[in-house]
């Protein structure tokens, strides 16, 4: 087992929870959330054990990405509040034990922002550089996509997402003699920008946030070699990284990359594993019957059956082989961070019961790393179909509806009348809040909070504990596996089959069943321990 210490201890046994601020609590009855409805619901947050928070942009925008296209990095939109309602927010989720990381958008602004607006204007301006110009309209735009028609300047500007989002200029890893509007990145124009962002990063840390989830985290540095652009992230994130260290030690930095091993040697301390690149397969394995189209990392087609599906035949192969590959490239330097989900995805809930979402869960705080819990997924909250297309969400909007907190008509987000909240509630009259659930000891609420208390109260659990497979398959198998540290050892079985087994390994002293879903019963004797796993069922059992 190899010890991290290079990320801060808090760290190690992080449990993130993701707040979509305009989905979660409306104090002021205008139909969206807010930053004083976050505070209002801490102790909520705090009730389920996770000590981070990572809240999606909350800056002033024009919201044709929801607020993933910035106008003014240094001011809460006035729609979530005020910049003093961040900083009490900062102040009260300490006092909860909570750390809050915000979204740092680097690698583009909105088209609104005031340096975009002065770059694309027909004169000199200091901004002239700040984003990827192409310098006349009949310059080679390389394999990039541009944006022309709408600015007064002569060329086209690059973008990185939505035609709103024109890129930032980090510099051209190698820059391309065909395209010579590519600067590379030490020119002095480029380090401005990378100036910029360093500026908005000690704004917010001196404000009080404990790091950032960091968007497009890969996009910055651009190039025609993989090896050159790797160099050219490692140099970027390893400078901020660096500087972070000295000068804010208890800060992270957690990227949207899903290249675990690239992205922790460039100086993350966490990378989300989502259903990007070559991840992608095993991600859909684990959690759904989808997979994502390529080249549209967002769109999501069905495939067969996930691992917890009632259909599954049981392959955990894919996931945990894919995850080993990750873990061993990222030992004792950053943590993989597996997901419930996140406001890009199809909820997690989508296709599965409950029991399948209790299974997930047992999953997902079991595994290595430092998890992320998306707002919602622990009371099973579906995925809404047919919500349309809201600040650019496309069909990500089914996964980013108002937060369910009661029974009732609003379901307890807001006083506002539901034909006008940011998004349609889920219709469906059955659908789950987190008062119902509070109530029920048996609830997946209830399961996720013990599960989450466990982890945090067992190191060997968190994200330095050694995960070994003692079991996983193709097809027709439970995954089981142990988790351990120093003198603590977790057994931990998943089986989503239609069929049972019973199973002995090799294994010291004696198991304690902590957490069940379904019936899994064992007995251990002489260093061997007997599991009767029933159908779909899973279970975590403690060394005693
Ligand atoms: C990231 C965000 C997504 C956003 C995109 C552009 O993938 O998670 O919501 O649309 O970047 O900023
Ligand atoms: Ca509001």
């Amino acid at each position: 087992m190899i010890r991290n210490d290079t990320t801060p201890r808090w760290f190690h046994n992080a449990v993130i929870y993701e707040i979509y601020p305009q989905s979660f609590y409306d104090s002021n009855g205008d139909g969206i959330g807010d930053l004083p409805g976050i505070i209002a619901k801490l102790d909520y947050v705090a009730s389920l054990g996770v000590n981070a928070v990572w809240l999606n942009p909350c800056f002033d925008s024009p919201f044709q990405d929801a607020g993933y296209d910035v106008r003014d990095y240094y001011r809460v939109a006035p729609r979530y509040g005020t910049n003093d309602d961040l900083r009490n927010l900062f102040a009260e989720a300490k006092k909860r034990g909570i750390r809050v990381l915000l979204d740092l958008v680097p690698g583009h602004t909105s088209i609104q922002h005031p340096w975009f607006v002065a770059s694309a204007s027909r004169g000199k301006t200091p901004y002239d550089d700040y984003y990827c110009w192409t310098r006349g309209r009949r310059e080679n735009p390389g394999n990039y996509r541009f944006v022309s028609g709408i600015a007064e300047r002569d060329g086209f500007f690059m973008i990185n997402y939505f035609s709103c989002q024109p890129a930032l200029n980090y510099g051209f890893a190698d820059p391309d003699p065909a395209c010579p509007w590519q600067m590379p990145t030490d020119h002095p124009e480029v380090r401005k920008v990378r100036e910029e962002m360093r500026k908005v990063m000690k704004f917010y840390l001196d404000m009080g946030c404990s790091g950032f989830r960091v968007d497009m985290a890969r996009t910055l540095v651009r190039g025609r070699d993989p090896e050159a652009v790797r160099h050219g992230l490692c140099e970027l994130w390893g400078d901020y990284r660096a500087w972070m260290r000295k000068n804010y030690p208890e800060a992270v930095l957690i990227s949207e990359w899903s290249r675990p091993g690239d992205s922790i040697s460039a100086g993350f301390d966490a990378d989300f594993l989502l259903s990007l690149h070559e991840f992608a397969p095993a991600f859909a394995s684990l959690y759904r019957n989808m997979v994502p189209v390529p080249e549209r990392p967002y769109e999501l087609r069905p495939t067969g059956p996930s691992f917890l599906s009632p259909e599954s035949t049981g392959n955990s192969r894919s996931f945990s082989a894919a995850m080993e590959r990750e873990l061993a490239k990222t030992a004792g330097r950053g943590y993989l961070s597996i997901v419930s989900g996140n406001h890009d995805l199809i909820r997690l809930r989508c296709g599965k019961t409950m029991t399948e979402m209790k299974l997930a869960m047992l999953a997902i705080f079991t595994l290595p790393g430092v998890p992320t819990l998306y707002y919602g997924d622990e009371i099973g909250m579906r995925y809404v179909e047919g919500v349309g297309n809201v600040e650019g969400s496309y069909d990500r909007g089914g996964s980013r509806t108002p937060m369910q907190w009661a029974p009732g008509a609003g379901a307890g987000f807001s006083t506002a009348d539901p034909k006008n909240f940011y998004l349609p509630l889920d219709p469906d009259p059955e659908r789950p809040n987190v008062a119902s659930e509070s109530a029920d000891p048996d609830s997946l609420l209830n399961l996720t909070r013990r599960l989450i208390a466990l982890r945090r109260a067992h190191a060997a659990l968190g994200g330095d504990g050694e995960y070994r497979t003692l079991e996983s398959a193709e097809r027709d198998a439970p995954w089981i596996f142990t988790r351990s540290l120093e003198n603590e050892r977790f057994l931990v079985v998943l089986n989503p089959c239609k069929t049972g087994f019973p199973r002995r390994f090799e294994l010291p002293g004696k198991m304690k069943r902590l957490e069940a879903v379904g019936e899994v019963a064992v007995t251990s004797d002489n260093g061997s321990v007997h599991l009767e796993i029933a159908p779909h069922s899973g279970a975590v059992f403690m060394q005693i």
